[in-house]
């Protein structure tokens, strides 16, 4: 189904990943404009559940009214907290479609997309305490340059920090059309827009904390899944990608997991499948889809 909000990427392949059981209680913690979820309703009988999580409070108008159905406007860092209280324990399925909706992009005010002039913000969360201006106006310089540098993989991060920390002090750069004008030397024509994407991408990473987020995620995952259960996981950026390959292979984001006595490694998941991307159809249809890394686990 195609949607003005957005456009679910890998629809089939990542609901098939959940191995829906008519009366399995579900997760889709990133709803967006729904996509995902209505594809898991069509496949849940009439006692199945879904609960989807989403910190936009745009996302609401998505709802889905169905008896079966509950959206929960916040952010999925919190999933444990929050099912608990709606009296959920354990799952036969979470689902994760990381990263923006297209909606995001495509409202200039939310300051996501760098083909329009607005305040600097980025914030999924409209009551988000960090915003955009905030990582460029007030962040130290050897900070914003690690967060050029990790989440937009720019090599000379360390000279568009520079340039920015330098040109705050004369005025605050609260447009995005302010901050191309301190960047221009740093965006040459036949490459403006890919560095401001890697540019732009760094800040929301930051702003919204994604990184931290997807570890808090990760880590309730085994205890909210039952056994047998699925995990279903599109990432778009590499950091988030090997995140969750680490923790399906070793349970853990660093190292390597202890064996027990008998040599036996005791880790939560195991694979279905490796890894998924979309076709080059697909990509041709949604360009979004084009940085799309699907995996999928299953609780043991
Ligand atoms: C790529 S879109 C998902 C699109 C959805 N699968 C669909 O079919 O329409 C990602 C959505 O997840 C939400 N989101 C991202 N990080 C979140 C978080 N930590 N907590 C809650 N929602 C989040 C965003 O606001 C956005 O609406």
């Amino acid at each position: 189904m195609r949607s003005n909000y957005h456009n679910p990427v890998l629809l089939k392949e990542t609901v098939d990943g959940l191995a829906i059981k008519e009366d399995g209680v579900y997760v889709d913690v990133t709803f967006g404009g729904g996509g995902h979820s209505r594809e898991i309703m069509s496949r849940l009988g009439e006692r199945g559940k879904l609960i989807a999580f989403d910190q936009d409070e745009d996302a609401r108008r998505n709802v889905i009214e169905d008896d079966r159905f509950v959206l929960i406007n916040e952010n999925f860092r919190y999933i444990k907290r929050f099912l608990k209280f709606y009296g959920v324990k354990k799952v036969d399925g979470i689902l994760g479609d990381f990263g923006v909706s297209s909606h995001q992009f495509d409202v200039a005010e939310r300051g996501f997309s760098t083909r329009f002039d607005a305040d600097l913000d980025m914030r999924m969360n409209q009551k988000g305490s960090v915003s955009a201006y905030d990582v460029v106006n007030e962040y130290e310089e050897t900070d914003l340059r690690n967060v050029l540098k990790v989440y937009g993989e720019l090599r000379n991060a360390s000279a568009i920090a520079r340039e920015i920390v330098s040109a705050r002090k004369t005025e605050l750069i609260k447009t995005s059309d302010q901050l191309k004008e301190v960047l221009r030397r740093f965006l040459p024509k036949f490459k403006e827009h890919k560095i401001l994407a890697q540019i732009y991408q760094a800040i929301r990473i930051e702003v919204n904390q994604e990184i931290e987020v997807l570890k808090e995620f990760l880590l309730q995952t085994p205890d909210l899944l039952d056994k047998g259960g699925r995990l279903s996981l599109i990432s778009y950026h590499s950091l988030e990608d090997r995140l969750v390959k680490r923790f399906i292979r070793d349970g853990m984001f660093e190292g390597k997991p202890e064996k027990d006595f008998y040599g036996n490694i005791n880790v939560p998941f195991k694979k279905v499948k490796g890894l998924v991307v979309p076709s080059e159809e697909e990509i041709k249809e949604n360009n979004r889809a084009r940085s799309a890394k699907l995996r999928i686990a299953e609780k043991l």
